[in-house]
């Protein structure tokens, strides 16, 4: 029965789990709200938060799962991709770990653990199966023909989807992350009252830069056009009345486009590849818009549909410690001197 703990440190969470023979027996997640004030992750202060959490988050993981750590056979860790103070915080603490107790250390690929997210709970997707995974940092199609055998097939070629949400949603005076809010405010909103154009990008790859450039024109103008920057004949007060009264069809229409950019290229993959067992992961799988045109998508195609519990769908070390259990099972363990990435392969 391997018991493993597993830390996750890439971008803004402290997180630690416990998985017991492939079942996650805790997920303690520490979200840093030191970053809302700024718009967005500061680096600096990630890794200091880090440092601080880190401790109690292992220590609440141990707890919840009623373990201790001398009962851990192997230590598991996200190595890559992400911010690189963060992540040496986490390898660092991890590495010590596997030192001390003297069990092999598991280096993981977080977008691998985020696909992987999916293994958790049942029911499971069977091999081959495609993944759509949606974050603030990336947007990927990714076939899996087993947990160790990932091939990227699809990609954003500049922003991601979480990021999308996240700078449309500041260019409406919301405060980071404001993916979620988005989400709420669409609820009340008609999707289909503004229309933003859909990007024309060939084979299975993404881009969003362009809609949050006919975003920001929009806004701009007061949604009399999302043309022209020469057309802006609107002052700073018509703007903002603007967006006040039209908050609910604004949101719901900005994520009605970035759903279907998303919903469109999945639809083609599965086409492509013949492959029906289809699931979805990252934080932005949260949206309810996505999850609900996910499964009409699913239902209407026949697709098998997996969504991962929400609380292994934003970043989280319970998808550290499943990825960390299959590498465990294969003897994948990594060097103590194995170093931390800010960008990686598979
Ligand atoms: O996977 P994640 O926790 O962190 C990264 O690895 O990036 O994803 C965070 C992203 C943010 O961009 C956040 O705005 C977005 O997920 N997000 C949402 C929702 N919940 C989280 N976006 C839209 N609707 C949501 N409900
Ligand atoms: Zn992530």
């Amino acid at each position: 029965m391997p018991h493993i703990l597993a830390i996750e440190s890439s971008c803004d969470e402290t997180s630690a789990a416990v998985c017991i023979d492939g079942a996650i027996c805790s997920n303690i997640i520490a979200t840093q709200k030191v970053h809302e004030q700024y718009g967005g992750v500061v680096p600096e202060l990630a890794s200091r938060a880090h440092l601080q959490n880190i401790v109690p988050v292992v220590q609440a993981a141990l707890k919840a799962a009623g373990c201790s750590l001398t009962q851990m056979n192997a230590i598991a860790f996200t190595q890559a991709p992400g911010l690189i103070g963060s992540l040496l915080v986490g390898a660092q603490f991890a590495k010590s770990l596997a030192q001390s107790l003297h069990i092999p250390l598991i280096a993981v690929h977080h977008m691998q653990a985020h696909v992987l997210a999916n293994l958790i709970d049942d029911p499971k997707p069977e091999f081959p199966f495609l993944c759509l995974t949606v974050s603030g940092g990336h947007t990927q199609i990714v076939l899996s023909e087993s947990p160790s055998n990932m091939k990227v097939i699809g990609e954003t070629i500049d922003d991601a989807a979480g990021e999308a949400f996240d700078k449309s949603a500041k260019l409406l005076g919301l405060p980071y992350p404001g993916g979620p809010l988005i989400d709420k405010y669409a609820k009340e909103g008609n999707p289909n009252r503004f229309v933003f154009p859909e990007p024309q990008i060939p084979g299975l790859n993404f881009s969003f830069s362009g809609l949050k450039t006919s975003i920001l024109y929009f806004l701009q103008n007061a949604g009399k056009s999302n043309l022209y920057k020469e057309e802006f004949a609107t002052t700073e007060a018509e703007r903002i009345e603007f967006i006040e009264n039209n908050l609910a069809d604004i949101c719901a229409s900005i994520q009605n486009r970035i759903v279907t950019i998303l919903l469109n290229k999945l639809k083609k993959a599965s086409i492509e590849t013949g492959i029906k067992n289809i699931c979805l992961a990252g934080g932005v799988s949260a949206n309810s818009g996505l999850r609900k045109a996910f499964e009409e998508m699913g239902n209407k195609y026949k697709w098998k549909t997996f969504i991962p519990a929400f609380q292994y769908c934003t970043d989280n070390a319970g998808m550290i410690a499943i990825t960390g259990y299959y590498k465990y099972l294969n003897e994948q363990f990594a060097d103590l001197s194995v170093g931390s990435t800010a960008r990686a392969e598979w």
